[in-house]
């Protein structure tokens, strides 16, 4: 098999767990699984998950709810769980030696959060989460509005790649140089795969998006009927644009709702073409399809930055194969610093607004992260435009964006390619 035929080679929907909403506690329990990633005549992949699978189960709360996990670290490598795009109490973030110790194999470690928006998001271990994550540790959190629109399903659709032996088996090429100064662990297999196999034609579905690959930018067509793009990052836009090619940087995520007029099939765009990542299969026809247009979702209710008053700063993003000298001591930098200074990059008073130009001196794209916040990205006129947790930022460009820095403590600002924040593109802010 060449890697052109293995990255095409299509399977059958691929499901993965669903818990019912809760607010009970709940256990994550991360350990060795078996994942079925090549189709059903090839050998499954040895890889870790989260209760016996990977991705780990869907958890589902509703907006306001407090979410309570007890973490079990049976994985055989100190870890933790960020819970991506949540903004929630810093002592729960999961970021091991800024909030929290690594979880130790054999330990158990209790999060417990509110939730204060609705959305798509996602869970994942951030310790050595570069090969962590490429393993399999991570799932899907979604945040049910307390008055969701009417749908007829809710289809959570994870895209993820893998680089696998022809025997099945994971690369063991975690940590390879080459990938971590170019575009980081890109994989020749990749998926979408589905918490449901199937839609009645004329069915009104929303379909949640979520990039948990760790380095591929995954440009995806969907087809199979109309669509509307409803939010951003689990931010609903204020008016939903209609369905075209999506790019979604690692950890993006993007929810659609699509009127369902046959399967529902999903494509990633490559330089050689489309290649098929699944498709939900269509099974009967909707009696009754909706006929009214599809709204926005509820507003989330985030008060306007008040811009005037906003500090200026920027942050260059440096290094990288191709990518000039900079003075950090490793592979990337922001503003010639690798990796995590001792003191934060920026101490914020809290509530405090900052608009940050997120300049991008380098040869290869970077999905720019902060946690426990989300921030607006401002157009080129200077408008406001979408509301989101991560940021693509192309190779020479820049991109500003707009952020109150509301929730206190010690934030994560990295990469979401996970080698290149392994390698030095990563930093902190402060808020009190
Ligand atoms: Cu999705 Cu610092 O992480
Ligand atoms: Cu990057």
């Amino acid at each position: 098999m060449n890697r052109r035929q293995f990255l095409a080679c299509s399977a059958a929907s691929i499901l993965f767990p669903t818990t019912g909403w809760t607010t009970a506690p709940l256990r994550l329990k991360a350990g060795p699984v078996t994942a079925r990633i090549l189709p059903e005549d090839d050998r499954p992949t040895s890889m870790l998950g989260f209760n016996g699978s990977t991705p780990g189960p869907e958890l589902r709360v509703r907006q306001g709810d407090r979410l309570s996990v007890s973490f079990e670290n049976r994985a055989g490598q100190a870890s933790t769980i960020h819970w991506h795009g949540i903004h929630l109490d810093n002592a729960m973030d999961g970021v091991p030696d800024l909030t929290q110790a690594a979880v130790r194999p054999g330990e158990t470690f209790r999060y417990a959060f509110d939730v204060p928006h609705a959305g798509t998001y996602w869970y994942h271990a951030h310790h050595r989460s570069w090969e962590q994550v490429a393993r399999g540790l991570y799932g899907p959190l979604i945040v049910e509005e307390r008055g969701p629109p009417p749908v007829d399903r809710d289809i959570t659709v994870v895209l993820d790649d893998w680089r696998l032996e022809r025997n099945g088996a994971l690369h063991e090429s975690f940590g390879n140089r080459h990938d971590f100064s170019h575009a980081g662990r890109m994989g020749n297999v990749a998926r979408a795969l589905f918490s449901g196999a199937t839609v009645r034609r004329g069915d009104r579905a929303r379909l949640r998006l979520i990039n948990a690959a760790t380095a591929r930018m995954f440009a995806v067509r969907i087809d199979g009927g109309t669509g509307k793009v409803v939010a951003h990052d689990g931010m609903p836009l204020a008016e939903p644009s209609p369905l075209r090619d999506l790019l979604l940087a690692p950890a993006q995520r993007t929810d659609v709702i699509l009127d369902a007029a046959g399967p529902v099939s999903f494509a990633l765009g490559t330089r050689e073409g489309l290649y098929g990542l699944g498709a939900i299969a269509v099974e009967g026809s909707n009696p009754a399809p909706a006929a009214s247009p599809v709204g926005p979702l509820p507003a989330p209710g985030i008060p306007a930055p008040d811009r005037s008053a906003a500090t200026r700063l920027t942050l260059a993003m440096q290094g990288g194969a191709m990518g000039g000298r900079h003075c950090g001591g490793d592979l990337w930098a922001f503003n010639h610093r690798s990796g995590m200074p001792d003191a934060p990059w920026r101490r914020f008073a809290r509530g405090e607004t900052a608009r940050i130009t997120l300049r991008n001196d380098t040869a290869f794209p970077h999905g720019i992260h902060l946690h426990g916040h989300h921030f607006h990205e401002l157009r080129e006129d200077g408008s406001l435009g979408d509301y989101r947790d991560t940021t693509l930022v192309d190779p020479r460009r820049s991109r500003d964006i707009l952020c109150v820095f509301d929730n206190p403590g010690k934030w994560l600002l990295h990469c979401h390619t996970l080698a290149h924040q392994a390698s030095g593109m990563k930093t902190w802010v402060e808020v009190a």
